[in-house]
C-alpha cells in the first residue's frame, strides 16, 4: 500500500504513522524525521534544512524531493510506504505523481487529519520526543512517560523540539494553511481523500483511520 498523512502541525501524523506502518507491514516515511537526522549527523543537507526549519518554512523543493525519492525508492521494495510530511505543496504532489508514474505505481489512499487548532498548539507545546527513537513520542499530559524526560519504550533522554515554540507553531499553522492545505483538494481531484476527525484518544484516533483505509 501506498498512503499519503496529511494533517497541521501537531496532528498526531508522527503518532498515527507509528500504528499505521507497524498494521499496515509498511515503512513510515517522514520527511521532517530525515532532516533532523540529517541535522544531527551534521550533514550538508542538515545544514541547509536548519535555518528553514527553525523558523517554521518549507525546506526548498530542490532539496526535499530528491531526499524523499531515495527514500521511498529504499521502501517500495518493502510493499510500499506510508509518507508522512510529504508531500506538502501542489509542486511536490505532481513531483510525486510523477516519480509514480515513471515506475507505473499509483497511491492508494491519502489520510487527512482534522484537529482544531487550539488543540494542536497544546498538543505541540507538551509535546517530547525520545533522543534514540523519534517514534518514541510523549506528551506531557495526555501521554506522560512513567519518569519525567525518560522514554519509557528505551529509557532514552526525552526533549522538545527546536521549532516546538509557540511563535514557530503559529508560523508552521499559517504555511500550513497556504502551502499544504491545497494538496487536499489536488487528491480529492483523484478521488483518493479520506478525513478523519484527529480529536479523541490515540488508539480511538487509530481504529478510526484503519477503518478510513479499508473503504
Ligand atoms: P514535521 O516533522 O513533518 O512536523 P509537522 O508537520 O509540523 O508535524 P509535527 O511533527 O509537529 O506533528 P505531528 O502531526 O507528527 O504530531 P505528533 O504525532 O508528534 O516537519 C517539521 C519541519 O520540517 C517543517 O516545518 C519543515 O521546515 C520541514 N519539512 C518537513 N517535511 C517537509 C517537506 N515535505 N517539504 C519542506 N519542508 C519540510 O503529535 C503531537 C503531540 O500530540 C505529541 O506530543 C503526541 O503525544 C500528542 N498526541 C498525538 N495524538 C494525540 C491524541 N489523539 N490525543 C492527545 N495527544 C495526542
Ligand atoms: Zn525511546
Amino acid at each position: 500500500m501506498r498512503i499519503v498523512l496529511v494533517g497541521p502541525p501537531g496532528a498526531g501524523k508522527g503518532t498515527q504513522a507509528a500504528y499505521l506502518a507497524k498494521n499496515l507491514g509498511i515503512p513510515h516515511i517522514s520527511t521532517g524525521d530525515l532532516f533532523r537526522a540529517n541535522i544531527s549527523q551534521g550533514t550538508p543537507l542538515g545544514v541547509e534544512a536548519q535555518s528553514y526549519m527553525k523558523a517554521g518554512q518549507l525546506v526548498p523543493d530542490s532539496v526535499t524531493i530528491g531526499m524523499a525519492e531515495d527514500r521511498m525508492r529504499q521502501a517500495d521494495a518493502e510493499g510500499g510506504f506510508l509518507l508522512d510530511g510529504f508531500p506538502r505543496n501542489v509542486a511536490q504532489a505532481e513531483a510525486l505523481d510523477a516519480f509514480l508514474k515513471a515506475d507505473g505505481i499509483e497511491l492508494d489512499a491519502v489520510l487527512d487529519l482534522e484537529v482544531p487548532e487550539d488543540e494542536v498548539v497544546k498538543r505541540i507545546a507538551g509535546r517530547r520526543i525520545c533522543r534514540n527513537d523519534s517514534a518514541h513520542v510523549f506528551h506531557v499530559t495526555y501521554n506522560a512517560p512513567k519518569t519525567e524526560g525518560v522514554c519509557d519504550a528505551c529509557g532514552g533522554e526525552l526533549y522538545q523540539r527546536d521549532d516546538d515554540t509557540e511563535e514557530t507553531v503559529r508560523k508552521r499553522l499559517a504555511v500550513y494553511h497556504t502551502e499544504t492545505e491545497p494538496i487536499i483538494d489536488y487528491y480529492r481531484a483523484q478521488n483518493l481523500v479520506a478525513t478523519i476527525s484527529a480529536l479523541g484518544k490515540v488508539d480511538e484516533v487509530t481504529t478510526k483511520a484503519m477503518d478510513a483505509l479499508k473503504k
